[in-house]
């Protein structure tokens, strides 16, 4: 105890509670590691998950107690899984009073898409397109997450996918690089503000690096091997936005890249990430990623495993207990040097320091806050906002939305249509189950029309969980006919279909992407009474929804919105927010299709030569076109673009352009328009996409407003990493496209010069 009085006295008398300058945070995270035994700084290197009912006694026997006694010895960095301000502190004061050297535990915690107020699944934030929505959303996450004890989150995810039978296409932000820099930029920024030192900023983690939303088939875990020009053109970005916005954390990945498991891959953390990129903060593994190496095939045991992983730059042990069991020993024998195992630990200490944890490691321990903070007003309102802008209007043909609000017959059918878990989605640990507001509650607060409801069918059998596999009903057709009957004489039959909450996320990949179970069939037989169909859509991926994209009028993309969804939806149904959003992934026609996205290479064959001769590249039993393409979304305004112009035809590689057109609405509505403007460079050291998202803007118009917008393009927006290995313009020609979708509207020619 004594001790550590002494190093609390000269660690950290001047620290106060503003930021410390980079020198004097250096030096104190280095007369710390100066004091620490080789025991004692493995121990920070080592993540334990939430092990006990920690406000319960400890345990005196089995797996736990052998960490409980690890804790109690200083040999626990970190922990995960441990949440609420009274089990927080209980393990804090056991780090803080008990250790010989007092460092406080950095508690991480899987916050994803909110804490107990859940905002919509970030795939579906993405679609928003609103960098500033989404900042306020990973903001009140993490403000919910900190006032619950917790630091640190394992987000954002940045993985780029265009594999939508992979389950975690729903933790991202979808299939574009720039799309996804930005939102990975806007997303650290929420949960870290511009200081961390305050009580409602938390660490952000992205991850998983690298490639993970590559994986062969969409199987999660799946290997995955790509090239040089995919991995830094279009993997590597958000990750680099990520510490362009400061992200304190990495977290490496399940899968191996190109024959290494991340986790292993000295490549991705040290040649990269800590050199090329210069990063100083922390890697974590993935859970139990550095034992998985045994399973890959790379190492031979867990001390194997360990040295392998510490090796490629692993700074954190996530519960593989490798480091803790092994690395002492592998000092010893020469195959790990210390300075790594130094270089590590500062990394880890140096964000203990930032959070502030050094001059109150009880900081987020505060039950006054835990109680005001969690679900409060503000936060509703918050995920609210969001969760409406994330909503996609994928066709609206004839008039059937906006509803009107009185005077109508409504049915309202789906095994999703009152369901209060299913919006939830996936990947919400805290979040307490049936807390959403149904769709069915949500057109209730709507008074003025007669609502009847029936399910349907069951879309599962038995419970939905996070952990355990759940069966599809494909077999219990008992409610297709009350459903039926309840929609004949309805002006409006509102729909909701889709996937149940736990059918995306970790482990949870498809290999057709048709609605599941008896939906379609109970959808045609809906039909068949009556056509007046809004279909509103909740899951976590893109759907092969093709029958319903030829039949019914109306189909609205609302994901899974998260706590306050049936309140968003039916504002959006009533027209009370005119809907903005946009795709961020390609919805396919077929599964067959995939990988399918926007921004593919031309080839060698791109087109039709005519007269039936099949040589190029296509399919003989589908189109190569997507259902919805990236970046469409309707809105119950119309909007023109006209009027292209750019500011010169030829440009220096170091000069920018102007590129500006009209944009007008021409419809009795006002609406906002998400802009995009992508570039194609027609001929590269390494061949260029066809088209390229390298700018966008919102911009909200009155009935029959124009606008004239306008956009810069810089060095920046034409680099690419190309054969030289190096970000630069290559001169040539360009094509620059705007539209409301990438099937752009508007295109010119420019060219660029030395
Ligand atoms: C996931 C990570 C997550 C970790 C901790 C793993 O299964 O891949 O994304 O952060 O678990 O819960």
């Amino acid at each position: 105890m004594k001790l550590k009085l002494i190093i609390c006295v000269g660690l950290f008398l001047n620290l106060g509670n503003s930021q410390v300058s980079k020198n004097s945070l250096d030096q104190k995270v280095d007369s710390l590691l100066n004091l620490m035994t080789l025991q004692e700084k493995i121990g920070q290197m080592n993540q334990y998950n939430g092990f006990w009912n920690v406000t319960g006694p400890a345990p005196t026997n089995g797996d736990a107690a052998n960490k409980y006694a690890h804790l109690k010895s200083g040999l626990v960095g970190s922990m995960l899984n441990v949440r609420g301000v009274a089990e927080v502190r209980k393990v804090q004061k056991i780090a803080v009073e008990e250790t010989r050297l007092g460092i406080p535990l950095i508690i991480g915690f899987d916050v994803i898409h909110g804490y107990k107020t859940l905002s919509p699944i970030p795939l579906a934030e993405a679609a928003s397109w609103d960098m500033e929505a989404i900042r306020k959303s990973a903001e009140v996450a993490a403000a919910e997450s900190a006032a619950s004890g917790i630091n640190w989150t394992f987000a954002p995810m940045v993985d780029i996918s265009r594999d939508a039978r992979w389950g975690r296409v729903m933790e991202g932000a979808g299939e574009d690089p720039y799309l996804g820099s930005r939102i990975a930029y806007a997303r650290v920024k929420g949960f870290q503000g511009d200081d961390l030192t305050l009580p409602h900023t938390i660490a952000a983690c992205a991850k998983h690096f690298a490639g993970y939303g590559f994986s062969e088939s969409g199987r999660d875990y799946n290997t995955v091997d790509v090239g040089t020009s995919t991995l830094y053109n279009t993997i590597f970005p958000p990750f680099q936005a990520a510490i362009k916005a400061d992200v304190k954390t990495f977290m490496n990945a399940f899968n191996e890249l190109n024959g290494i498991p991340a986790t292993g891959n000295s490549f991705l953390q040290r040649d990269v990430l800590k050199k090329e990129w210069n990063y100083n903060g922390f890697v974590v593994s993935d859970w139990g990623s550095i034992g998985e190496m045994i399973n890959h095939g790379y190492a031979k045991d867990g001390k194997q495993a360990a040295s392998i992983a510490v090796n490629a730059g692993s700074d954190m042990d996530m519960e593989s207990y490798v480091y803790v069991k092994y690395l002492e020993e592998l000092i010893d024998e020469g195959k790990v040097d210390v300075k790594l195992i130094n270089d590590a630990v500062k990394r880890i200490l140096r964000l203990k320091f930032e959070l502030g944890l050094f001059d109150d490691p009880y900081k987020y321990c505060n039950e006054e806050r835990e109680n005001a903070v969690i679900g409060s007003k503000e936060n509703n309102e918050a995920v609210l906002d969001v969760a409406k802008k994330s909503i996609v209007l994928l066709k609206n043909k004839g008039s059937l939305l906006p509803l009107k609000k009185s005077g109508l017959k409504i049915a309202l059918i789906g095994p999703l249509a009152a369901d209060k878990n299913s919006p939830l989605g996936s990947w919400r640990i805290a979040g307490d189950d049936n807390t959403a507001v149904s769709v069915l509650e949500g057109l209730q607060k709507y008074s003025g029309n007669i609502l009847t409801h029936q399910k349907g069918v069951e879309l599962t059998i038995g419970k939905n969980a996070f952990i355990t596999e759940t069966k599809i009903n494909t077999t219990n057709r008992k409610g297709i006919k009350e459903a039926v009957e309840a929609a004949k004489n309805k002006d409006v039959v509102v729909m909701v279909l889709g996937e149940y909450g736990f059918q995306t996320g970790e482990a949870r990949s498809r290999t057709s992407l048709d609605l599941p179970g008896l939906q379609d069939e109970l959808l045609k037989a809906v039909y068949a009474v009556n056509k007046n169909i809004v279909l509103v859509l909740m899951n976590g991926r893109p759907l092969t929804i093709n029958w319903a994209n030829e039949n019914i009028p109306t189909i609205v993309e609302a994901w899974h919105l998260g706590t306050q969804s049936g309140n968003a939806i039916a504002e959006v149904l009533y027209g009370d927010y005119n809907p903005s959003g946009k795709l961020p992934m390609t919805f396919p026609k077929s599964v067959g299709q995939i990988p399918i996205y926007y921004n593919y290479k031309n080839t060698g064959r791109p087109t039709n030569p005519g007269n039936d001769i099949v040589f190029w590249s296509h399919y003989s039993d589908e189109s190569n076109e997507p259902l919805y393409p990236f970046g469409h979304g309707m809105s119950y305004a119309n909007f023109e673009y006209s009027n292209l112009i750019l500011g010169a035809t030829s440009i220096k590689n170091i000069d920018t352009l102007t590129v500006s057109f009209t944009l007008k609405n021409t419809s009795k509505y006002e609406g906002k328009e998400v802009v995009q403007l992508y570039i194609r460079d027609l001929v590269g050291s390494v061949t260029r996409p066809v088209k390229e998202l390298k700018d966008f803007k919102m911009v909200n118009l009155k009935p029959n407003e124009s606008q004239e917008v306008t956009f810069e393009i810089s060095k920046e927006t034409l680099q690419f990493y190309t054969a030289n290995n190096k970000w630069e313009v290559e001169p040539g020609d360009f094509k620059v496209f705007i539209g409301g979708s990438s099937k752009t509207t508007l295109e010119a020619d420019f060219s660029v010069t030395e």
